[in-house]
């Protein structure tokens, strides 16, 4: 290997550990990274799951301790890919061991949590960055861009869904693993944390902070047996959530996520009007952005659907050939490349912990204002 390594230690060998163990293998052979990635070890609760996913993604190594892991000598980056209630706990440790953090999202349960976190990496100065994937997708960095270069003008809405449907039978079970997601205690909240949290941090990145929401939030099924205790317990994760914000550019935002909307399976979905053009996004059809140009010609005017394959576009000179698209998993390639290339450089790469706060902080004024039925002002910090 005539590259520097960077060594990774993956924590959570679920759907997560699966992702990011490919986008490790993967982003130095389709950018040109100042180091090579290497799978040094993975860490699961078992001997069996870890040493299982060792052989199958070809990791030198197991722990099935964190803390072993983190204490690691031949271990640069902490990659936590857990559920929520393990992340502070993961993420103090490997800042204390002076590890390079990448953090799954949402960063913590809620805003206090995170708090403690965004102190701690950055009184250790280590680099530090959460999975808030989509902003990977090359056509929603081209989004971006366009934002960017002032091409839509003022900016008067925003409107974000991330539809599912997966949580409508009662019979479901709440709990452990699988469903960690419906136990409050674990998961901090439900759709607001796992599902509107992308739709947060895209929105910020996009059109900027938000100051104010008021928002409703429901629990469809309220009790639900518990694959812990063996026992029917209450739910109190939220099912589903709507909200309004105020951006602070003036504009008004409408984000809704549900996982009873039979027929979804995972419809994240944005659309931005300005002044002078609109851009709509569908994961469904992630390589294509819709764009509308209020400057074009009237008679031949109307939404054009960009194929998001040319090389001129973000990432794609490091794919295929134009007309050939790319999907969900790439999304994690990128931000390993540009984690990689950020370290070398000595530069942030975003979203950081602090980003990723701010999130935080939305989603805390989301769930204060559905329970006080009042507006929230977003805090800072
Ligand atoms: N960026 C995204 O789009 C995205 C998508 C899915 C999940 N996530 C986030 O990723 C994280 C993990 O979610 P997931 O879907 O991969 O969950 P998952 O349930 O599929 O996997 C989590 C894994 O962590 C393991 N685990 C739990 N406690 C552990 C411990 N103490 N030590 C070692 N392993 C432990 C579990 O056994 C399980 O294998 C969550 O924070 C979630 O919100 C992000």
């Amino acid at each position: 290997m005539s590259k520097k390594p960077w060594n990774v230690g993956v924590i959570g060998c679920g759907f997560m550990g699966r992702a990011h163990s490919n986008a490790y293998r993967k982003a130095a052979n389709f950018f040109d990274l100042p180091m090579q990635p290497v799978l040094q070890a993975c860490c699961a609760r078992t001997a069996t799951d870890a040493a299982a996913f060792a052989e199958r993604w070809g990791y030198a190594s197991f722990e099935t301790d964190w803390r072993r892991l983190v204490e690691r000598k031949d271990i640069d980056a902490i990659d936590i890919c857990t559920p929520n209630d393990t992340h502070r706990e993961i993420a103090l440790a490997a800042a204390a061991a002076g590890k390079a953090i990448l953090c799954e999202k949402p960063l913590a349960r809620d805003a206090a949590e995170g708090a403690v976190m965004v102190e701690a990496v950055e009184r250790a100065k280590v680099a530090n960055t959460v999975w808030y994937n989509y902003r990977r997708i090359p056509a929603v960095t081209l989004a971006k861009q366009l934002i960017d270069q002032g091409r839509l003008g003022k900016v008067f809405h925003y409107r974000a869904q991330f539809l599912q449907d997966w949580t409508i039978s009662a019979e479901l079970p709440q709990g452990g693993t699988g469903l960690w997601r419906l136990d409050k205690a674990v998961a901090g909240s439900g759709v607001t944390g796992d599902l509107l949290a992308h739709c947060i941090d895209t929105a910020m990145w996009l059109n900027g902070g938000i100051d104010t929401v008021t928002a409703m939030t429901e629990t469809f099924v309220k009790e639900r047996k518990h694959n812990l205790t063996g026992k029917v317990e209450k739910v109190t994760i939220d099912d589903a959530c709507a909200f309004l914000a105020r951006f602070q550019n003036g504009s008004l935002g409408l984000f809704e996520s549900t996982r009873y909307a039979r027929g979804h399976k995972a419809l994240y979905t944005f659309e931005i009007n300005g002044e002078h053009a609109s851009i709509r996004w569908d994961l469904h059809d992630l390589h294509r952005l819709e764009w509308f140009d209020h400057k074009d010609e009237s008679v031949v005017r109307g939404w054009r659907s960009i194929h998001v394959t040319d090389r001129e576009m973000p990432y794609m000179s490091r794919w295929w050939v134009p007309g050939l698209q790319i999907g969900y998993e790439h999304s994690f390639v990128h931000q390993v490349a540009d984690f990689v290339d950020g370290l070398a450089a000595g530069k942030a790469t975003a979203p950081t912990f602090r980003d990723a706060q701010h999130t935080q902080h939305v989603c805390d004024a989301v769930l204060k204002s559905a329970g006080d039925r009042q507006w929230a002002t977003v805090k800072r910090g």
